[in-house]
């Protein structure tokens, strides 16, 4: 992979194999803002023998919870999260894009059922494209864009 180009940690995660471009959109899923206290190492843009360039995030002394994990899943669908422990990775696991999502973005359509103040029904979702990552909203048949699930994961909340 190019020789060592970012420091190993001793205990933490990394996400490997973020989508090229993505990395800065995984830290905002993950509310990681730096003012934490957490050592973060991010690397962008960088050579990637399986998938010609990626991103990388390294945050020490933090897991991720299982929701975190399924919203980083949309924003890149090919990473891997490595447990770091005494330095070795003791485990791993690639991120995982279900056919059916639930209630992680809401329904662009105001008038969906899943977007009623009174009865609110939990928004479930078919992903009907990975690459570029479409939903399509089970309750109304609305498509979700990419562009509209990185904003609403990534946005002013
Ligand atoms: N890593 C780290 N600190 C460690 C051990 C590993 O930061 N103490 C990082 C590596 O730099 C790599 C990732 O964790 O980005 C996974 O490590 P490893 O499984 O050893 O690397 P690869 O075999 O290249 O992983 P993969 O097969 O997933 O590409
Ligand atoms: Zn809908």
């Amino acid at each position: 992979m190019g020789g060592i180009r970012i420091v190993k940690i001793k205990d933490g995660t990394v996400i490997d194999h973020i989508r090229a471009g993505h990395a800065l959109e995984v830290l905002k899923i993950l509310g990681i803002t730096g003012k934490e206290g957490n050592i973060v190492t991010i690397a962008m843009n960088i050579t990637s023998s399986k998938i010609g360039s990626k991103d990388i995030v390294k945050i020490e002394n933090r897991t991720l919870e299982e929701s975190e994990v399924a919203k980083i899943a949309l924003v890149a669908p090919d990473a891997t999260i490595n447990i770091i422990e005494a330095s070795e990775v003791v485990k791993k696991t690639r991120v995982k894009l279900p056919d059916t999502i639930f209630d992680v973005v809401r329904c662009p359509n105001p008038r969906c059922i899943t977007n009623k103040e009174r009865e609110p029904i939990v928004a479930k979702y078919q992903v009907v494209s990975r690459f570029p990552v479409v939903l399509k909203c089970l309750y109304c048949w609305n498509l979700v864009e990419e562009e509209d699930i990185i904003e609403q994961l990534t946005g002013p909340s």
